[in-house]
């Protein structure tokens, strides 16, 4: 079966954010590689994806996205991905038991190498050299050879990307994510900590409702393995267009390079070569909204992106500030509510509480991160519709990016673990607290 729908469209819309590729023949030779590769993520998987997440916009699940802002090609090591993805498991048992809703897991990771900057170029000392645009297009050494935007790259992308997920795909799937292991994810983390003790308690708690079950006989294959899935910023539209493939049950295109795929606050210009590539695609999408987004556009974007109002097709996610989402947001909402369509809604506390620390790092605070969680929930409240889930910026080691926490990490620790190349990330207990204190937001729902 072939599809009626053209691909190629965006190539005569304005895309921004492109790499600018020095040397055109090497970009052609690069994507004429990656069209012949095996996809990464089957459709099938997408749909059941897209399934899910239609439950969590009816508000019968809450979505959990997290990972890296950038992965880098030198940081996927067997350990970083395990501390990753074990972070997300316990972040989902915590919400999961404590607020008696399934919890979609999604990671930020496996194709998460693009980002995009503000400016084209980055000074120090006098010397001006392209800024760093991420491991799929540049490296981030201050150099003119480095950050020369090299194509071979989205190769590695490619390859990385598969060894990360394979890796993710035996831990789900092979007995390591099993409910009854809820223990075992917290070993190798510092468990004198306050949140360390309170996961220790419902983990005991949930290993007593398992051995409760047992005993009736009830054994659900459901225990064993979890559906684990990937998403990225789909910015690179040559990678993304050549990891899109037709599907034979079906013949509609998905692009295979992960799961889901969104589009940054920066690329969702209306008329622009991003929102015209992802109305093609078939798999579940989400789209960022800063604080200057408003109705009309939101409204546009869903008659782009989501003609048909197929459900679990659309999620917006969310980042506008601690301090602007309480007026910001009811409008959007409002607007989408008052016309019946069903969205998901999900939070990123992240992208809007950024600043620069008196030491020139790049932080967040972890209470302006919560202070943005409270008002996505109560904006929902307040309006009878779903906070369906939250999107965080976040690695399973102990590094100090963000401040606060029970840790109490100031400005001054910042430099003791500071590891990103871009933006910083809720360490593994600031993240075990979100996800304890998210869960009492969500059983008060
Ligand atoms: C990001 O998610 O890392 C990012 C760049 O976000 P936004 O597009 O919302 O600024
Ligand atoms: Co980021």
């Amino acid at each position: 079966m072939t599809s009626m729908v053209d691909l190629d469209t965006w190539r005569s819309l304005p895309a921004a954010q492109q790499p600018n590729w020095p040397d055109a023949h090497a970009l052609e030779v690069a994507i004429a590689e990656l069209r012949t590769m095996p996809p990464l993520v089957f459709a099938g998987e997408c749909d059941n994806l897209k399934g899910q997440i239609a439950r969590a916009a009816a508000g019968e699940a809450f979505f959990l996205q997290g990972g890296d802002c950038a992965e880098i090609f030198a940081g996927q090591t067997a350990d970083a991905i395990r501390n990753k993805v074990k972070t997300l498991l316990q972040m989902a048992a915590v919400l999961q038991y404590g607020a008696s809703l399934p919890v979609i897991k999604v990671g930020r990771m496996a194709g998460q190498y693009a980002k995009p900057r503000s400016n084209d170029q980055e000074t120090q000392a006098g010397v001006t050299l392209p800024a760093y645009r991420g491991d799929a297009i540049n490296g981030h050494d201050f150099t003119l050879e480095a950050r020369t935007p090299d194509p071979r790259r989205l190769l590695r992308v490619y390859n990385t990307s598969a060894a990360t997920l394979n890796l993710v795909r035996a831990f789900t799937q092979g007995g390591f994510a099993d409910l009854r292991q809820v223990h075992e994810w917290n070993k190798g983390f510092i468990r004198d900590s306050s949140v360390g003790d309170r996961y220790e308690q419902m983990a005991n708690e949930i290993g007593r409702a398992l051995a409760f079950m047992r005993t009736t006989g009830a054994e659900p294959d459901e225990l064993r393995t979890v559906n684990f899935y990937s998403s990225h910023e789909a910015l690179v539209l040559d990678y993304e267009r050549a990891l899109t493939r037709i599907d034979s049950r079906t013949g509609l295109p998905y692009d295979v390079s992960a799961h889901f795929v969104w589009i940054g606050e920066r690329t969702r210009q209306l008329d622009g070569a991003h929102v015209d590539f992802f109305s093609k695609i078939r798999n579940p999408i989400g789209v960022k909204l800063g604080p200057k987004s408003k109705p009309a556009d939101v409204m546009a974007l869903i008659d782009k992106l989501d003609p048909d109002r197929e459900p679990g097709r659309l999620t917006f996610i969310s980042r506008m500030g601690a301090n602007l989402i309480r007026d910001v947001l009811p409008p959007l909402v409002e607007a989408v509510a008052a016309t019946g369509t069903q969205v998901l809604w999900i939070t990123d506390p992240m992208h809007g509480n950024t600043y620069e620390a008196p030491s020139g790092y790049k932080t967040r605070k972890f209470d302006d991160v919560m202070h943005e969680v409270t008002g996505f929930f109560e904006v929902h409240r307040a309006l009878g519709t779903h906070p369906g889930g939250i999107h965080i910026e976040l690695t399973g080691d102990d590094v100090t990016e963000c401040v606060g926490g029970g840790e109490e990490i100031s400005h001054e620790d910042l430099a003791s673990r500071y590891e990103s190349f871009c933006d910083p990330r809720l360490n593994h207990t600031q993240s075990l607290e979100l996800a304890f204190l998210v869960a009492e937001m969500l059983r008060d729902r």
